[in-house]
């Protein structure tokens, strides 16, 4: 484990929790032990043994046919539509939170020159099934583009880390086979559905053509993140992340730190769920009237705290919880991510991950627990 004390201003030792988010962790020490002794070799020529092997292994823990190392969960995504949108005039149908629709800069557009026609997300993650039926393009005219994949995401980020049911897949599926379209599953978080709902990645992939998962999120691991699928679609993908300039070479440093995680890291995940929801009771339990916590929505490791007093905004709570002040009895700087919501209501985010220990969930929920009393004092003194 490493060492988060700081020296600060004050000249007290302050303690840094990180909640920001999962991305933040770092390689276990198996990993970098594993990424110093890698063979390696030229991947662009398939001559990677370690990148294989992990390709190899990815596939056959998803039940595809084949995968492809990456380096992103935005590059996987980005492959993976254009492959499946090839032809000029396309339109993907994903929700309205989606990850690919928000926050990868509208590659989908700006790069693959495709179009999304978004369907509104629940709060589960979902997207109603009558509007995906509707959004289709049934024989389009010459006026319209030509529905060429779905998109769903699990978990979803935006639905604060929500794991999509089995069943709603597989409708989504039949659906989209009706009328011949493929489904892609980005799966940035992928193994912590897995987890949460207690069966396999081959399972919560079983009826999608197409998925990614990040190797670089709560599997720790520095970079990366695999997208799979037919052979085909493999074949095709591999030549596309060429033109991204996403060809590397000795990556097999990479992949080592890979096939620790598909072996060490995948299981655990559970703890960092523990931990989420532990945060998340905690500030429930407060019963407070300056934010709130859904327990049932908490599945994975990602707990949204909604702001419900007009006095105080996420970005107040962020700043308080990331300042220690002399008088503070908790010496703890608990860093969060702060997001807006629909209709300017704010929400924030903290995302456990392995480097978050049973000690700094503690220490977390003491400085919070301190940070919503005192708003709440705030509160009164205004009255
Ligand atoms: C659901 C989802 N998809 C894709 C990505 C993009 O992954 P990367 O940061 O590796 O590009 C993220 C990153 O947070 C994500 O949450």
């Amino acid at each position: 484990m490493y060492e988060k004390i700081i020296k600060t201003d004050l000249g007290a030792d302050v303690k840094i929790i990180d909640l920001r988010t999962d991305t933040i962790s770092r390689p276990t020490q198996e990993m970098k032990e594993a990424m110093y002794i890698a063979e390696v070799g030229d991947d662009v020529y398939g001559e990677d043994p370690t990148v294989t092997e992990l390709e190899r292994r990815s596939a056959e823990l998803l039940g595809k046919e084949d995968a492809l190392f990456v380096a992103s969960g935005t590059m996987a995504n980005l492959i993976a539509i254009m492959v499946h949108c090839s032809q000029r005039g396309c339109e993907i149908i994903s929700g309205d939170k989606a990850h690919t629709y928000r926050l990868e800069q509208g590659g989908t557009a700006q790069i693959a020159g495709v179009q999304t026609a978004p369907v509104k997300n629940k709060d589960d993650g979902t997207f109603s099934l009558d509007e995906l039926r509707e959004k289709i393009r049934k024989n389009p005219d010459m006026h319209e583009p030509i529905t060429s994949l779905i998109i769903v995401e699990n978990t979803h980020n935006l639905c604060g880390g929500k794991a999509l049911p089995l069943d709603w897949l597989e409708k989504v599926s039949s659906i989209a086979a009706e009328h011949n379209i493929p489904v892609h599953m980005d799966g940035a978080r992928l193994m912590n559905a897995a987890v949460f709902l207690k069966v396999t990645p081959r399972r919560v992939v079983r009826d999608v053509d197409t998925v990614c998962f990040c190797l670089s999120k709560g599997l720790g691991c520095p970079v990366g993140a695999v997208l799979a699928g037919s052979t085909d679609f493999i074949t095709k993908s591999r030549r596309i992340r060429k033109v991204l300039g996403g060809g590397w070479r000795q990556a097999g440093v990479l992949a080592a730190a890979g096939l620790v995680a598909l072996d060490t890291m995948i299981d655990r995940l559970r703890i960092d769920h523990d931990h989420a929801f532990k945060i998340a009771k905690a500030i429930s339990c407060l019963n407070s009237n300056i934010c709130e916590v859904d327990l049932g929505s908490v599945n994975t490791n990602i707990v949204m705290i909604s702001f419900i007093h007009p006095s105080f905004t996420p970005a107040d709570f962020a700043a308080r919880l990331a300042e220690t002040k002399e008088e503070d009895s908790i010496k703890v700087s608990v860093r969060i991510g702060i997001r807006q919501g629909a209709k300017g209501k704010g929400f924030t985010r903290l995302v456990t991950h392995w480097e978050i220990t049973e000690e700094d969930v503690n220490l977390c929920i003491a400085k919070i627990v301190m940070v919503i009393r005192e708003f709440e004092k705030r509160t009164i003194s205004k009255l």
